[in-house]
């Protein structure tokens, strides 16, 4: 998919799912900055998207009177422009707010970080070992580093085969996040988040907004695929479909990880 596409789909995929809403209650509850007076909390989302999960976790510490220091990254240039724009928009203007159009992996940063998170990017990189120990070498002394990460499922289950093709390795979803770090020895939380996608645009009318959600699941902009292969998506999406009143639903649950320096 291009950047404009997979912006698009992403937002269209987000909006018919409450793990959103979900994540950003974890947020609220958990991030407890207790700088001393005068100091500014620093936060780095690595793999920001478009600002739509990052702008309303500022909002929500801002609110605190938290002063703040904000830096989203991403490679994905047009997702970065919609961050700043959001910001604009929701008026954020005393507290800092750096994009850094660029990979982690080309990443230099100046100082450490309070708050490191990486919420649903972690698929994406080719070394999840090496990005997670940089990582933790951009944390301050107290820092945490927050992973937000998908487990395998009934929807990545579809989801994993074309990832595994489309970046040549296999995925890394939360039980193999759980197992590295194991391996690693570093020491984390976990806790499962349940929430669910509503996907009845898939088997309806809406077609537009269905070709959407199927996209972004299979990561594949789907008029590339051959015939057959929509329908055998189609046809597996249809297995696991839940009925609730009028709609369909899939679950889709997120584990967090988080881990202090
Ligand atoms: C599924 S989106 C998640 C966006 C955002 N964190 C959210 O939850 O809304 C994954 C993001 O990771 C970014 N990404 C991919 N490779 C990356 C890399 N090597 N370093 C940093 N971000 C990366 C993509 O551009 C994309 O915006």
């Amino acid at each position: 998919m291009d950047e404009e596409r997979f912006l698009a789909t992403h937002l269209v995929y987000e909006r018919r799912s409450n793990q959103r809403q979900r994540i950003l209650e974890w947020f609220a509850e958990e991030v407890n900055p207790n700088v001393s007076d005068g100091e500014t909390f620093d936060i780095l989302s690595v793999g920001c998207g478009g600002g739509h999960l990052d702008v309303p976790i500022a909002s929500t510490l801002f609110d605190r009177a938290v002063r703040l220091r904000y830096t989203g990254l991403d490679p994905n240039v047009v997702e970065c422009e919609s961050f700043a724009r959001l910001w604009r928009a929701a008026a954020l203007d005393e507290a800092h707010l750096e994009v850094v159009a660029e990979s982690f992996e080309d990443f230099r940063a100046s100082r450490s970080f309070d708050l490191i998170h990486f919420v649903h990017c972690l698929y994406y990189m080719p070394e999840p070992a090496a990005a997670l120990e940089r990582a933790r070498q951009l944390l301050s002394p107290q820092g945490r580093l927050v992973v937000f990460q998908a487990p395998r499922g009934a929807l990545n289950e579809l989801a994993g085969r074309f990832y595994d093709k489309q970046y040549g390795r296999p995925t890394l979803f939360s039980e193999d996040l759980g197992v590295l770090l194991d391996d690693w020895g570093w020491e984390y939380e976990r806790q499962r988040i349940d929430a669910s996608l509503e996907v009845s645009p898939l088997f309806g009318t809406d077609r537009e907004t269905g070709l959407a959600l199927r996209d972004f699941i299979v990561q594949v902009d789907g008029r590339r695929l051959p015939a057959f292969v929509q329908e055998l998506v189609e046809r597996y999406l249809t297995s696991i479909r839940v009925r609730d009143g009028e709609e369909f639903r899939i679950a889709h649950p997120v584990d967090v990880f988080v881990m202090r320096e």
